[in-house]
């Protein structure tokens, strides 16, 4: 295993109606900024929720904030913030909320240029105003971690940033809140955690054994519940495991002290900034074609995910390699999320096109080798044409 550092100190409030917790989780004395995305929130009654608990404190009201937040609304916030004395932001919504508040919290007290932040990933970042949120989609693990992604439109850049000083102080997970949602998100979340999990799982063997049996059992967890989550039953259990698996996924714990890829994402959210396809659908299509192509480098790992994961030990070695990433690509399908991107009518263009923003963002060294050069990208796009 590798030497590590782990750290997280959001406290996690998880059950039905927890939303009522939020008046001992705030400060009562805080001048408050509550931060939304577009209607979402409002029609599901999570905001009036939240009013009827904090009526009585002094709290902004922010809404707007886009799907792949845009650098561009958010510094909207952050003048608002300077203007009205906030001290303390709550995030009410999905990963885009939550990422987009991370930035107006970091940028607030920034002294520089604030796209800077993103430009040194967050590197510079020495303080940020303190945040709490109410999650609303369980997908992206934002309500515990300490990064976020952030669109710049005019330039189509989608870039990332950690700090340590964007954790989230707390973070109520409530699984009630994800009845509301559309199949569309309900699946995107499934894949987007799944795949959180194969960018720290599927590497090579570094003596993880704890982290690879939890990246296992969240990876067979999502299997279970999945097709759960679409049916229209009420399956408060299949509702309650999805939004705790998506918070484990990426908050650090699976991957501290083993190697990790993130080389999907990172082609991934090029095409999100290019075609604005969804984030979890551009994992789908990149994943397995991902897989397939570093099988070499992967094949390890690859094995015991097939043996593991999907209890496949028949066969040779390629082939069980190969069957393991075509239920990969099963579960993808099943969970209603293409797996080419000719399903998005996208062709040889736009590879070129995604090459050429990854060389502009520098991303020319990806994986867990940094060997994925964009020679590499450009055969993984090729092949999931
Ligand atoms: O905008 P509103 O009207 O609120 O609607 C939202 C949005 O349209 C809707 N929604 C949210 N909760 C709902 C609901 N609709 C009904 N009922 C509810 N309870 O869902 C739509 C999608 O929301 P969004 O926040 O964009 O989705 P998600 O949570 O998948 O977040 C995606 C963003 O997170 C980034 C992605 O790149 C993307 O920008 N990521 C952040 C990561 C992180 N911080 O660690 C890691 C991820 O890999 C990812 O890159
Ligand atoms: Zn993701």
């Amino acid at each position: 295993m590798q030497n590590f550092t782990f750290y997280n100190p959001t406290k996690i409030v998880f059950g039905q109606n927890s939303v009522e917790q939020l008046e001992t989780l705030i400060a009562s004395d805080a001048r408050i900024m509550m931060i939304y995305g577009g209607q979402s929130a409002e029609k599901t009654g999570t905001l009036k929720e939240i009013r009827d608990v904090l009526g009585h404190r002094i709290v902004k009201e922010f809404g707007g904030v886009e799907p792949n937040p845009r650098y561009e609304t958010l510094m909207r916030a952050v003048e608002l913030i300077k203007s009205n004395d906030i001290d303390y932001l709550l995030a009410v919504g999905g990963g885009s909320v939550i990422d987009g508040t991370k930035f107006i919290a970091a940028a607030a007290l920034y002294t520089g240029e604030p796209w800077n932040i993103l430009k040194n990933q967050g590197a510079d970042v020495e303080q940020a105003l303190a945040f709490g949120c109410v999650l609303t989609l369980p997908a992206t693990g934002s309500e515990m971690n300490a990064g976020a992604v952030i669109t710049r439109g005019e330039t189509q850049d989608k870039l990332f940033f950690n700090s340590t000083h964007v954790f989230p102080q707390f973070s109520i997970l409530d699984p009630l809140k994800t009845y509301t949602l559309p199949e569309r998100q309900l699946a995107n979340g499934v894949v987007d955690a799944f795949t959180h999990v194969m960018e720290q799982y599927l590497t090579y063997p570094a003596g993880g054994y704890i982290q690879d049996r939890m990246a296992e059992g969240l990876l067979q967890t999502l299997i279970e519940i999945g097709p759960r989550v679409l049916s229209a039953e009420k399956d408060d259990e299949a509702r309650a495991n999805l939004m705790w698996v998506a918070t484990l996924a990426l908050n650090g714990l699976i991957g501290a002290g083993v190697p990790q890829d993130w080389s999907t994402h990172m082609i991934g959210h090029e095409l999100t900034a290019l075609y604005e396809i969804d984030h979890a659908r551009t994992l789908a299509v990149v994943l397995p074609a991902n897989l397939s192509v570093r099988r070499e480098s992967k094949a390890a790992k690859l094995l015991q995910y097939a043996e593991r994961v999907w209890q496949i030990r028949e066969g040779s070695e390629q082939a069980r390699i190969d069957a393991a990433i075509e239920q990969t690509k099963a579960f993808f399908k099943a969970m209603g999320i293409p797996t080419q991107l000719g399903d998005y009518d996208l062709g040889h263009e736009a590879i070129d096109k995604v090459v050429a923003q990854l060389e502009h963002h520098g991303m020319t060294a990806l994986g867990e080798h940094s060997d994925v050069t964009l020679a590499i990208s450009r055969q993984i796009l090729e092949k999931a044409l």
